[in-house]
């Protein structure tokens, strides 16, 4: 039986990087917004914003808006300010507007919703991600949003109040870690109270959903702030701290194991040594588990989650450009641990264990070269064919420790190859599974919350790709289709027993540019997916 390991030995807090050279690191706080319910019907912008869904309906055909709030803004300046800036409400459009003259006091923002036949809860997302941005530009303290009008429609107010909690929080979320007064001298804004309009039958749900919103929000800005963390501050031992961290702040939920050194060796875990063998840092696998209050669960979910804290392609070493944001690849360990604790946080039934094989990639006297026939812990021999196919190789031994675990469902998230941007370029992950039901369920729920998957079929005979003359696989497929044979090879570690799927998120864990609710640089993506994922098997 593996054992847990407490604190580090003083041999291998050696290989703790010294990060004295580096700027001090300032991780926000996480987020102190107050969330608030107004149910007395008269929404007040105060000192701040007040945004009001429109429905395109209402604009097209002059009949004056029913919307309480809308009319107390005086509906001929507002239908004159609307037709001089051509706002009909369509999604996503907006318009500040100024009502000096109404009974409201600061600045209104209205939101075009689309027409009332075809809204959704899906379709509010894009445009309310552009008024919260608006929000946020203008450095409006105080965000009111009236829900009346939304929620008038039959919009289940748990899920509104979930989506409006969640999306204010991502919004809000700052990425200048390590800006200092010198160039941000009045600190980073944020918005202090996020307040509802509701009618009071509803309060109670809507509250209940914000405060969803807000773990589920904590969990993407958890796996945001760590993919940011340069790889000169988040070492493999300091991604371990990152999980520990979660683990003390679950009240009791999960519980967490750590292994490194001689216990790696111990356990087989070739693969994953072989890959650290030219770092100075010490790799260290992390298991997390969370079971809910009422105990342990008959269906349980797996999450594996790539971890490398720095990916330079070893000896095979990856040239300037691609290197340049390299400290993302631990990206997918980052999103597993912001599913878990946003999973403990939601207290949902059902047992989910968390698997991360941390460590770097490095070029050193020490390194495993190309040529180099390595095992792995499920005893499979793997001939290194390049040094920078490094993820599928830690992955390997995460999946089979897992498996020793008992894990029968596992979903793997990893930024493994740079080819999945030619499948599904910066807008989603591609899917590759063993068993097609269940990689469907894992593609639908990403899509309840708007993170897009490919579901890409493995032809058999990519798998022979992955042979060689030597030993029993190589750990680079060649001759194109690189993501699939990448799979391929993960897939001969989940075997197909057990239900699997594989995530490559390297074209979305880190964009060039912000899209929808993520920002520019680090995602979080695949934390909403994971948790969606352990909401549907949950509930069976
Ligand atoms: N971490 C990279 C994949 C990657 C590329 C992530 C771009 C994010 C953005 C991975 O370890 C890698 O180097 N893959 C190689 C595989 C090849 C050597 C078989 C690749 O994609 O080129
Ligand atoms: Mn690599
Ligand atoms: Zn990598």
């Amino acid at each position: 039986m593996l054992q847990s390991s407490v604190e580090p030995a003083g041999s291998l807090l050696r290989h703790h990087s010294v990060t004295a050279p580096l700027a001090r690191r300032q991780i926000p706080k996480e987020t102190n917004m107050k969330f608030l319910i107004d149910t007395s019907g008269r929404p007040q912008t105060g000192s701040g914003l007040l945004i009001i869904a429109c429905f395109a309906d209402d604009f097209q055909s002059g009949v004056a808006p029913k919307t309480r709030s809308l009319a107390a803004l005086g509906q001929t300046s507002l239908m004159r300010a609307a037709s001089e800036q051509e706002f009909a409400g369509k999604s996503g459009q907006l318009l500040s507007y100024f009502a000096d003259r109404s009974a409201l006091s600061g600045s209104v923002l209205l939101l075009g919703v689309g027409d009332r036949g075809t809204f959704s809860l899906n379709s509010l997302k894009d445009a309310l991600a552009k008024a919260y941005r608006k929000a946020k530009e203008t450095k409006s303290a105080d965000v009111v949003f009236d829900a009346e009008p939304v929620l008038a429609l039959g919009v289940d107010p748990y899920e509104l109040g979930r989506l409006l909690g969640c999306y204010a929080v991502l919004i809000d979320h700052n990425q200048k870690h390590y800006k200092t007064a010198h160039s941000n001298p009045k600190g980073d804004f944020n918005v202090r109270t996020l307040k509802v309009h509701a009618p009071l039958a509803v309060a109670s749900k809507l509250k209940d959903g914000l405060a969803a919103g807000r773990s589920l929000a904590s969990g993407v800005t958890l796996a945001r702030d760590l993919v940011t963390m340069p790889a000169g501050h988040l070492t493999p031992f300091k991604l371990m701290e990152a999980a520990k961290g979660v683990v003390a702040r679950s009240k009791g939920l999960i519980t967490g194991n750590y292994f490194w050194g001689k216990r790696l060796e111990q356990m087989g875990a070739h693969a994953l040594l072989a890959v650290a063998r030219g770092s100075s840092e010490a790799p260290v696998l992390i298991e997390l588990d969370y079971t809910p209050e009422t105990g342990p669960t008959t269906e349980t979910l797996c999450l594996i989650g790539k971890s490398v804290t720095f990916d330079s392609g070893g000896l095979d070493l990856k040239p300037a450009d691609g290197m340049r944001n390299m400290k993302r690849d631990m990206a997918g360990g980052a999103a597993v641990l912001g599913a878990i604790q946003a999973i403990a946080a939601l207290n949902l039934p059902i047992s989910v264990k968390v698997v991360m094989a941390a460590t770097e990639n490095m070029p050193d006297g020490k390194s495993f070269k190309p040529g180099d026939v390595i095992g792995t812990m499920k005893g499979l021999s793997v001939e290194i064919d390049n040094t920078d196919g490094e993820g599928r190789l830690t992955l390997a031994d995460a999946i089979e420790f897992a498996k020793r675990r008992g894990a029968k469902r596992i979903v793997d998230f990893a930024t493994l190859t740079g080819a999945v941007k030619s499948i599904s370029g910066d807008i989603g992950a591609a899917a590759f599974g063993n068993h097609p039901d269940f990689t469907q369920k894992v593609v639908k729920a990403g899509a309840t919350v708007g993170e897009l998957m490919i579901d890409i079929p493995m032809w058999e005979e990519l798998r022979k790709a992955n042979e060689t003359d030597i030993a029993d696989l190589k750990n680079s497929g060649g001759g194109g289709a690189g993501s699939t044979t990448a799979a391929w090879f993960i897939r001969e570690f989940a075997g197909e027993e057990i239900d699997w799927v594989h995530v490559d998120i390297a074209g979305v864990a880190w964009r060039e540019r912000s899209l929808g609710i993520d920002p520019k640089g680090a995602t979080g993506w695949g934390v909403r997916t994971a948790v969606a994922l352990a909401e549907s098997l949950a509930v069976k």
